[in-house]
């Protein structure tokens, strides 16, 4: 009788997910974030065919080399910054994630952080709760009606968000490595420079790579209007939160909108948590439970996909899936 391929779970898997899972695989369970090299002794490591993770594990030559018999690892989140991607794919490790099913609940974070900023509702709330309106007048925000919105990187959640741009009558420009075909009438194509001069709302929608990191800097936002928002569902380290932080205390621009830190989770003492002119999120662009449900479901098949010899829906690398077949 064949044996059944032994896969770690180190996500949260729901009960009825992980009863299907457990009818093909043999489950090794790693709680969420820690590394298996660690938790795990090395005869059941040399066993491990499959896995399933958050971005919090770090899928690094490391790890690749203590899991001699992986072939998959399956992420929960279409992010996979946490993988060295060159080093899965010399090993013939396929890389699984999440596309697609994210893409409306990241917008919507998106949205909300926009209109925080531009209403100034965060601090409306805390001036009615204080008693602060019987003394006077909240201040008077903007608009965003009529305005501009850039998104530096124009994929799928750009798309989405350029959408709900247009019921606001915002006018929308992108910018990305190349043109992109699906954008014709959502949004006009714009060199980076211009977008960071011309926006007056700016959404960072590009994955973090070595040469993302850091790549709105200085430089960047000094191009930017002193009215003008940043706001980030991306990733943290794509901006370099020392200067964004600089630029929020000197006035470059007028406010930010993060759901995503250098630092996760962020701790209370963060500058960028002293400054009035930022509304932050917790890394909550996909978390609601309907998202986060079609995510693991995702997740998962394409790890039982995998190990069953069936096309992934999702593969970061689909070179080392093509070289199987
Ligand atoms: C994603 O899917 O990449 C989300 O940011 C969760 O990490």
């Amino acid at each position: 009788m064949n044996q059944k391929p032994k896969v770690i779970v180190s996500a949260p898997v729901p009960p009825d997910l992980r009863e299907r899972l457990a009818e093909r695989c043999d489950i090794v369970e790693v709680p969420t974030g820690q590394n298996p090299a660690e938790v795990l002794g090395a005869d059941e490591r040399a066993q491990i065919e499959g896995m399933v993770c958050t971005v919090r594990t770090k899928v690094d030559q490391a790890l690749l080399d203590a899991l001699p018999a992986l072939k998959v690892s399956s992420n929960f989140a279409v992010g996979f910054d946490n993988v060295d991607l060159a080093a899965a794919t010399r090993r013939k490790v396929l890389i699984c994630n999440t596309p697609g099913v994210l893409d409306g609940a990241v917008a919507d974070v998106t949205i909300g952080l926009m209109l925080c900023l531009s209403r100034n509702l965060v601090a409306g709330d805390a001036f009615v709760r204080s008693g602060a309106w019987t003394k006077g007048a909240f201040p008077l925000t903007r608009d965003i009606r009529g305005k501009t919105l850039g998104l530096l990187g124009m994929g799928r959640i750009g798309r989405v968000v350029a959408r709900a741009a247009q019921a606001f009558d915002m006018k929308v420009i992108y910018h990305n490595r190349r043109e992109d075909p699906q954008a014709e009438g959502l949004a006009t194509y714009v060199d980076r420079d211009e977008l960071f001069k011309t926006s007056d709302v700016l959404s960072v929608h590009i994955p973090l790579s070595a040469e993302t990191r850091h790549s709105i800097g200085k430089r960047e936002l000094e191009l930017m209007k002193p009215t003008a928002y940043l706001i980030n569902t991306a990733r943290g380290p794509v901006i370099d939160e020392a200067a964004l932080i600089e630029a929020l205390r000197a006035g470059t621009i007028a406010g930010a909108g993060l759901d995503v830190m250098e630092q996760e989770p962020l701790p209370a003492d963060s500058p960028l948590c002293a400054l009035p002119n930022v509304v932050l999120q917790a890394h909550v662009g996909s978390a609601t439970h309907e998202t986060r449900r079609a995510m693991i479901d995702l997740a998962v098949a394409n790890l039982m996909d995998a190990l069953a010899g069936q096309k992934p829906k999702a593969m970061v690398n689909a070179e080392v899936w093509q070289a199987r077949a």
